[in-house]
């Protein structure tokens, strides 16, 4: 048993590799969107390797031989990328698809969300092969990636709870409502792709603003350094004017005059960091 325990562990360690490799990747994307000041499709990235008992459990139901697994399971590795907006998931299948040939290939998809499943669920799937290198040398593997609105993660989250309670077997009352829940995320989903433009720009808006308060109170307390307690007091009543006009324009001034103020400023450098 231990043996056999070992031999699983090893087997899934290409994969836990390329889960961590593509969590990267992922994450890297949304990064690059938003230390750019652009607005990221990818809200946020999860990843797991399928649990033994899991595949074990998937093998019977599917009559999956135990040998051909690495072959024939596409999810023992599996990535879920959250988007704010419906429209966000066809812009990540784009950035898939151009990654196709590099660091990832595509080998098939299915849209849940033009065709959802009978039980409501909703998702882009893409199930691509991964090659990592190992110190064993290169493994060849394949990983599923969910595309999906925080909406549609809401309802499978929810659902599949159910199901674990109850075995796959949820009640025809409870089953129901679920689909109906299903179709409320289609109307939430559709409703705010409606606005979408409107609330991304208030979205970097708010985060604009939010960078610069950073900034102001970061440098204030630089300024503690070399200022008259006095002065720091008249800073801070100032700040406090400008943050009641709520005038962005205010803030970034206000900014600047007390960076001039920090001796040595341009040449240390510091406080670049946002
Ligand atoms: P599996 O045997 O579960 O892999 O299904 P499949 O081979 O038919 O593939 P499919 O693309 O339909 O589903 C793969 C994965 O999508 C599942 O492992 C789940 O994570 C998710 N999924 C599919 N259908 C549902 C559903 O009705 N509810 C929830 N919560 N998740 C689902
Ligand atoms: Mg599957």
């Amino acid at each position: 048993m231990k043996e056999r325990v070992r031999e699983w562990k090893e087997f899934l360690l290409p994969y836990q590799q390329a889960v961590d490799e593509l969590k990267v990747k992922f994450k890297a994307i949304r990064k690059e969107y938003r230390e750019t000041s652009k607005y990221s499709p990818i809200e946020f990235v999860t990843g797991r390797v399928k649990k033994i008992s899991s595949i074990i459990e998937k093998c019977e139901r599917r009559n999956i031989d135990i040998d051909d697994i690495q072959e024939v399971m596409e999810d023992i590795a599996g990535i879920r990328i959250m988007c704010q907006f419906k429209d966000d998931i066809y812009n990540v299948v784009d950035l898939i698809h151009k990654r196709s040939g590099k660091d990832l290939e595509v080998l098939y998809e299915k849209d849940y969300i033009a065709n959802p499943k009978e039980s409501g669920y909703k998702s882009y799937h893409i199930v691509i092969k991964y090659s990592v290198q190992t110190a064993f040398g290169e493994e060849n593997i394949l990983a599923e990636l969910q595309i999906r609105t925080l909406a549609m993660n809401f309802w499978a989250t929810i659902e599949h709870s159910l199901n674990y309670k109850y075995k796959k077997d949820i009640p025809a009352d409870v089953k129901s409502k679920l689909v109906n829940a299903a179709k409320a995320v289609t109307i939430l989903d559709d409703e705010v792709c409606g606005i979408r433009d409107e609330i991304i720009n208030a979205q970097q808006i708010f985060e604009l603003k939010s960078n610069v308060v950073l900034d102001i109170t970061k440098n204030l307390k630089r300024l503690e350094k070399y200022c008259e307690p006095e002065k720091i007091k008249k800073y801070y009543e100032e700040f406090d004017d400008v943050w009641e006009s709520e005038d962005e324009e205010k803030f970034k001034e206000f900014l600047v005059k007390i960076k001039s103020e920090i001796p040595l400023y341009n040449m240390s450098n510091e406080g670049d960091e946002n």
